[in-house]
Parts: structure tokens; sequence; C-alpha cells
């Protein structure tokens, strides 16, 4: 468990901020940013309740830095302490910078500014964001979040990096530009546990055909990303083909979504021998089944994702109607039949939306085997998770955000 230090006590001071190096203090920065960038809002589980049905337990990563980190937030010394510490910082940035440009500046000041020529604006920037969330302005603009997800053994690991854009007020579309605590959830749970999502196929054979992954409504990409990354990791996928369609229909969303791919597989364009790729594409569920096709979401689909994709009274349906045509059918299928993974938050203001998940869907015992193949619910468990988060939206650090996770499949598929 790391020891984390108040600001007060672990800044540069205020008054010699001048004599630290650029690297000194831009550790410095790099260390408030872990205090007070918000997490993603209900992205910690915090207990598994049992299953509704047919699901299995699972259990949390353990967070012990939380107590410690929101006393630390909750602070309000500290936090004057940061806004003041930041400013420091940037009036000491804007001298410098001015200094570089100056003829008088000598060659051993010129030494020491060198970093600043290259990253002044960057730095600055960063510094404007944090000041903006400590002094609690929820639009605080673009940043980068580190996520990291291991399985309990800490045999798996995956990092991703994932840049939210602002949520523009006027465009209720673009909620897409940030990452939610369903992504988180549902990310988490898919690094802890791979076969449960038909991701790890120790026993099939080793020269069976792609597996095609699909994610509706990806937003900032998280679980995409992090799936591809997984893959790349576990040996079963070492030779077999993978492909990751990551899909979303708004566009600066979808542009946010490409950037984020590319700085996080970089590489992948360049690995013409590569087995593994992952793709951005436009899909809007509302369209899906009267638009033609692109050749990328002409295959059908092993493992679909879907986290927070359920906020409005025609979404269930609209998913279902893709899921009909993108979700591979049992009768094709030589590997675990092929699923659709869901993860909601249960928001208080949208009971009705949420409850449309089970009346568009049904449960697989109440099903008759001997009808038509249609997609039912094949399990649905609870998860729990501290809100923490976004603490400068006034939000209760006590609430507890409620998901459900639901597994949907073919009725007519072996279990
Ligand atoms: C609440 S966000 C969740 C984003 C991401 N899955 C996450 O959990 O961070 C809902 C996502 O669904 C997308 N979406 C909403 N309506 C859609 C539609 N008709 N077709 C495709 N995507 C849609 C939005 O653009 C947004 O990215």
């Amino acid at each position: 468990m790391s020891v984390l230090f108040p600001p007060t006590t672990h800044l540069p001071p205020i008054a010699k901020i001048a004599s630290f190096s650029i690297t000194q203090l831009l550790d410095a920065l790099t260390y408030l940013q872990s205090l007070y960038y918000p997490e993603v809002r209900g992205s910690h589980r915090k207990r598994v309740q049992a299953p509704v049905f047919n699901g299995e337990q699972n259990s949390r990563l353990p967070h012990e830095d939380d107590n410690e980190l929101q006393v630390i937030r909750s602070d309000a010394f500290e936090r004057s302490y940061s806004i003041r510490w930041l400013i420091a910082l940037i009036a000491q940035l804007e001298v410098w910078q001015d200094l570089s440009h100056s003829r008088d500046a000598s060659l051993d000041d010129l030494g020491k500014l060198e970093p600043i020529f290259t990253h002044t604006e960057m730095i600055v920037q960063q510094a404007a964001s944090l000041l903006a969330i400590c002094a609690g302005v929820a639009a605080a603009g673009i940043f980068t979040r580190n996520f990291v997800f291991g399985s309990i053994d800490g045999h798996r690991r995956v990092e991703a990096q994932l840049t939210d854009i602002p949520l523009d007020n006027d465009d209720y579309g673009s909620v897409g530009a940030q990452t939610w605590g369903g992504a988180c959830v549902l990310a988490e749970m898919i690094v802890e546990d791979p076969e449960r999502f038909g991701l790890d196929f120790s026993s099939d054979d080793p020269k069976s055909r792609r597996l095609n992954v699909l994610e509706l409504g990806a937003g900032t990409g998280l679980v995409s990303l992090v799936v591809m990354k997984l893959l790349d990791t576990l040996p079963s996928f070492n030779h077999r083909e993978v492909s990751v369609v990551a899909t979303d229909f708004h566009p600066s969303v979808l542009a946010n979504l490409r950037s984020n791919v590319n700085a996080n597989v970089p590489s992948m364009h360049d690995q013409i021998t590569s087995t593994h790729s992952i793709i951005t594409h436009f899909l809007d569920w509302s369209s899906f089944s009267t638009a033609p096709r692109p050749d990328c979401l002409s295959y059908p689909f092993d493992v679909v994702f879907g986290a927070d994709i359920i906020y409005e009274a025609q979404h269930a349906v609209w998913i279902r109607d893709c899921l009909k045509g993108l979700l591979r059918r049992p009768s094709d299928s030589i590997r675990s039949p092929a699923a659709f993974h869901l993860v909601i938050p249960l928001r208080p203001t949208h009971t009705f939306e949420s409850s449309t998940v089970e009346s568009v869907f049904l449960k697989a015992p109440d099903v008759d085997p001997n009808d038509d193949a249609d997609l039912v619910i094949l399990s649905k468990e609870s998860i729990t998770c501290d809100a923490h988060g976004d603490y400068t939206r006034g939000q209760g650090l006590d609430e507890d955000v409620e998901y459900l996770y639901y597994k949907i499949g073919w009725s007519n598929a072996r279990l």
C-alpha cells in the first residue's frame, strides 16, 4: 500500500518554487493530479451480491488507499494550498517562458529552461485543468486518465490511457465523450475473469477461426481497448486472429474514440504480421436494420459488449435488433456460444429505461426451448460500487452506485 502525503508537506514550497528544477515541478504536478483528478464516478466495485440466477460469484480488488485519499481530497485547507501552488506554478512557467525568449538569458538559464521550450503549452494546460478541478469547475476541459486493471492473482494486468473531452451541454448526444462507471466495472470484470466473457479458449483448437469482438456505444473506448490489450497478453491468443470493432454514432465521440485507440495501440497499423486488430466504426443502433452494412460489420460476432448504453426508452429494442443481425448464431458456432455482455447503472432518474432490458429480453427459463431461437437473458447479477468519483460536482461520497450485469445470448445455444 503506498503512503499518501498532503500537498502542504509534499509540494515544493510556494515561496521557493523558482529554485526547483522543471523536472521536480513536473513530478509535483503529477502527484497533485493523482490526488485530485476525479475518478470515474461509481467505478469501484464494492461487493458482488448473490446472482439473481445462473451467474457466478466474484469479488472486488481492494482499493486500500481510498480512505486516505478521500481525507486529503475533502480537506479544504489542502485544496486551497493546492490551488495557490498551481497558480504560482503557472506564473513561474510564464516567467521562464519569457526568459527563454529574452536575449539576456545566460547559458546556465537556457540549459535549465530547455525542457520548457518544448512542453510549456502542455504543462500550463495540465496545471490549468487541475486548477479548474480543484476550484470546483466541473467542465475542467480535456484530460487524460490512466486506467489499470488486474486479476486478483496478479497474473493479468492491463493499462489504458484514455482522454475525455468536455461534455457539450447543448448536445445531449455527446455523453460518450467521457468514460462512465459502467465501462470501468465491465473492464475490471473482464480482466479478472476473461473466460467468463468467452475470451479464453484454452481448450479450443488453436487453429480455429478468428475471434470477432464488437462494442456498441463504445464512448471513449475503454472496454474495447482493455479487451484488445488483454487478448494481446493471453497465450491462447498468440497465434489466433482477433478483430475488435469499437462502434459509436456521435461524430465528436467517434473522433475521440479513434484518437484514444491510436494513442493506445499506435503500432498496430504498422504491424502487418499482427494477428490482432482494433478498429473504430460508425454504428447507429436506430438505423442498423435499414442502413447498408460496411464490411467490418458484416461478419457475425462472438462476443459483444455494451456499457451504460440503455438510458432512453427505445435503446433496448434497437440494441436487440442490432444483436439479431450481429451476434453469431449457435448453429455455426464452434466454440463457446456467442454472448452479449451488458452493464447498466441503475440511475434513480432512469428506472423505466433500465427496466426495458427485462421487457425486451425474456429470461432464459421463461422461454420454451422448442420455440424459434430468440435473444434471452442467460444471467443477471447486481454490482454495487462506492460512488467516490466526481466530488467536485457535490455528489455525496457516501452514496452507492448500483449496476446490473446481464449476459444475453441465443435461447437455443448450448450452455
Ligand atoms: C453513457 S455513454 C457510455 C459510453 C461508454 N460505453 C462508457 O461506458 O463509458 C452511451 C454511449 O452510447 C452511444 N449511443 C447513444 N445512442 C446511440 C445510438 N443510437 N447508436 C450508437 N451509439 C449510441 C453514445 O454516443 C455514448 O457513447
